[in-house]
């Protein structure tokens, strides 16, 4: 997914989006009628973290509830375990090196999407002979859930049955690995605005046309407390709009009360606190995607088009401290799939397999090049109940960074 464009790049791109066929509107204006009637019985307006779950998420209708294609070329953007199954083999070496110090375990992936990562990790364990006692899938979207039955069962039949599909974290704590691609950008955000001392929250409102954005006084009289860390960063600056991820925090406690020893990996396009909240990148990061057409208003096509903001890492981190995690490690795509075998792989490549090599050096460069996803996606380690040191991020940690 790509980085923040010009304001006028971003409004060609809503001009040049693809209409949606009859069917496609006919769903949207469903979901829109569905918000139309919740702002109606909240009094005219909801915060924008409301409008941005029941856009992806409304049972049915949301778009990661409903049953468009999103994922590939054929739908609205590609995520590293779409783009090459060399992201997946890196990160099963990453599990194996845990689960053979924990003695076994289980892998637990958060977000499944497709399910492609869960077949190509598995596929990869298999051949290095370290396959987890289960892996497990927690993913809301029983429309995806669907998907990823489907894509276990083309791309790795025979390892179906070692996979189960949870509807909430596992009840008995486990050991294991947790891996979640691309889940925190797709949490609800709320939006601020800041012209040091006025806060105020963003709302969806409906004008008896069509949604509309609103800025007043904050919902929660706890909303300033908190912002504390990112408000503390704009002391002085005016006009400053942005996001903040209040559910992370909430989502690292459970995760932490159902890790016992083990180790999670979270990768996602983000930054630090620091680089997320400065002044020069004052009009925050939420982004949309339909059809890989990117832009950033989230009110086109309700359902239809992707709504996600980048991670603030630093506060992630911080969250998970707060929970009981080691954080144990902060780096790149590049850096954590080098660190994890991407040299090697590239050296067991046949060049005279013309195709499969020349596949293998175009996932390369798309995965690590820095104009690419190299340097967007970083991936955070965390541990629980186990001090081994993540060979993923051995090559290079930004730890000092976070
Ligand atoms: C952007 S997609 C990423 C999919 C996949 N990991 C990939 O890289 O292709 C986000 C995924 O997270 C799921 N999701 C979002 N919030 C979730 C939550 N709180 N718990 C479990 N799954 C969630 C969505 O249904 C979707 O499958």
């Amino acid at each position: 997914m790509i980085e923040r464009i010009n304001p006028r790049a971003l409004e060609a791109a809503v001009a040049r989006m693809p209409e949606p066929d009859a069917q496609a509107r006919a769903h949207s204006l469903k979901l829109v009628s569905l918000i139309r009637d919740e702002i109606a019985a909240a009094g005219g307006r909801i915060p924008f973290d409301r409008y941005m779950e029941l856009a992806l998420y409304a049972p049915g209708l949301g778009y990661y509830t409903a049953g468009a294609r999103k994922f590939g070329g054929a739908g609205d953007f590609v995520t590293a375990p779409e783009l090459s199954p060399l992201f997946a083999r890196c990160l099963a070496r990453q599990c194996r090196q845990v689960l053979e110090d924990l003695g076994g375990g289980v892998i637990l992936e958060v977000g499944a999407g497709s399910g492609v990562l869960a077949a190509d990790l598995l596929l990869e364990l298999e051949r290095l002979g370290c396959l987890p006692e289960r892996y497990l899938i927690l993913d809301l979207s029983p429309d995806l859930q669907q998907r990823q039955r489907q894509t276990l069962a083309q791309r790795a039949g025979h390892l179906v049955d070692r996979v189960d599909w949870l509807s909430g974290f596992p009840e008995r704590p486990f050991s294991g690995v947790v891996i979640a691609n691309e889940l925190l950008d797709a949490m609800p955000v709320h939006r601020f605005r800041y012209a040091d001392p006025l806060l105020q929250e963003q709302y969806v409102a409906w004008n008896g046309e069509q949604f509309e954005l609103l800025w007043d006084a904050p919902a929660s009289a706890d909303f300033a407390r908190q912002l504390a860390a990112p408000l503390a960063r704009l002391q002085g600056v005016d006009g400053f709009e942005s996001e903040i991820n209040l559910r992370a925090g909430p989502w690292l406690a459970e995760l932490a009360g159902s890790l016992e020893r083990g180790a999670a990996l979270l990768i996602d396009y983000g930054h630090s606190g620091a680089e997320y909240y400065h002044p020069a990148r004052n009009r925050g990061t939420l982004m949309c995607h339909y059809r890989h057409r990117a832009h950033d208003d989230p009110l086109v096509y309700p359902g239809l088009q992707d709504i996600t903001a980048h991670v603030d890492f630093s506060a992630i981190a911080e969250a998970a401290l707060a929970s009981g995690f080691h954080v144990a490690g902060y780096t790149t795509q590049a850096f954590f799939l080098m660190g994890s075998g991407l040299d090697q792989l590239v050296a067991e490549s046949d060049p005279n397999d013309t195709e499969a090599h020349l596949d293998l050096v175009q996932g390369v460069k798309r995965l690590t090049l820095p104009t690419e996803m190299g340097e967007r996606f970083k991936v955070l380690g965390l541990t629980r109940g186990w001090d081994g040191s993540l060979t993923g991020f051995a090559m290079r940690d930004m730890r000092d960074r976070l």
